[in-house]
């Protein structure tokens, strides 16, 4: 199957960075979630970066009106997905949401269709199992920011088709992806080893080793890292990492996933990451960010 009608569920930052690669690409989108304010905030968002892309000369405003114009807003699920070849759920990630939202998605969508968890640690044989067809169930895990990290892990729950699996790393070859494949183990390749990363960079600020500002900028000139783990951690976000970790710990009975303490402070802190402006940075209005003096 040719993929051209893609359904993503979630229009917060994982769903709108899919549903613009998608587009991007030349598929038809539809980007559902719960609230028009949430699809409209997706929307915009998608439509601020393309922005960007044209004042930079890197697109023309018509092909940025092409993209847009391949992207459809829904609030309503059935009509979501009832011509979805290939659907992106990429809701808050809590196991009993996401099995309801397949049990839903298996009622709603045509037989053919493949229905795809952007999962980043939860276990995609169990959200399979809220369905009659776990053969097309699969995980399709995209990296932050989606529409630009050229990864996708391909995540082969037990039940899967081989078909299934054939169609999705198709479909993530045609949206401009590199697609690799990976059993359905906690943490898949990527957040299992970033993990510990994150883990070690705020221990390391904790025990005083360095700053987090240096930590950085060793990793970033000494590993050749686009981003240091302090600042990937904000970028990411705390809420999202000690979720991570948590559901990591449940998963391999606590031999991996345990999270530094320090991210718990900082979320009792209301320091998020970048997204509310404050993490192990303080980010400020005009775009720069300084060090946040943490002891
Ligand atoms: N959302 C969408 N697009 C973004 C973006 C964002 N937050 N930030 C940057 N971009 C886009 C820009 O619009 C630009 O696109 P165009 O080329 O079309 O104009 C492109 O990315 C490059 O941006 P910049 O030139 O402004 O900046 P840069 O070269 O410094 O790249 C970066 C920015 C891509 C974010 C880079 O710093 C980077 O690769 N950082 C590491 C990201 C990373 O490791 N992500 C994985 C996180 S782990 C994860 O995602 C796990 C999970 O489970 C979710």
């Amino acid at each position: 199957m040719d993929v051209k009608n893609v359904t993503v569920l979630g229009a917060g930052t994982m769903g709108r960075g899919i549903a613009q690669a998608s587009a991007m690409a030349g598929c038809s989108v539809v980007l559902y979630d719960i609230k028009q304010e949430f699809v409209d905030g997706g929307i915009a968002g998608i439509s601020k970066i393309l922005g960007k892309s044209v004042e930079k000369g890197k697109r023309t405003q018509e092909e940025v009106d092409g993209i847009m114009g391949r992207i459809k807003k829904s609030i309503d699920l059935a009509e979501a997905v009832k011509d979805a070849d290939f659907v992106v759920e990429a809701v808050p990630e809590n196991l009993d949401l996401k099995k309801k939202v397949f049990a839903d998605l298996d009622k709603l969508c045509k037989p053919a269709a493949i229905l795809a968890s952007n999962t980043s640690v939860l276990p995609v044989t169990a959200i399979a199992s809220a369905t009659q067809r776990p053969s097309k169930v699969i995980g399709t895990h995209f990296f932050n920011p989606a529409a630009v990290m050229k990864l996708v892990e391909v995540i082969t729950p037990i039940g899967v088709a081989e078909e299934t699996v054939q169609i999705t790393m198709d479909f993530c070859k045609k949206i401009g992806k590199v697609p690799v494949k990976c059993k359905d183990t906690p943490g898949f390749i990527v957040n299992a080893l970033l993990g510990s990363f994150y883990q070690i960079a705020a221990q390391m600020v904790m025990d005083g080793v360095a700053t987090a500002e240096d930590i950085d900028t060793a990793m970033k000139l000494g590993a050749n890292h686009p981003m240091g783990p302090c600042e990937l951690a904000d970028f990411g976000g705390f809420d999202i990492i000690a979720n991570g970790s948590d559901e990591m710990f449940k998963y391999t009975s606590g031999k991996s996933g345990q999270l530094c303490l320090l991210y718990r402070k900082m979320i009792e802190a209301g320091r998020l990451g970048r997204k509310n402006g404050k993490g192990f940075y303080d980010y400020l209005p005009d775009g720069t960010k300084k060090p946040f003096k943490l002891f």
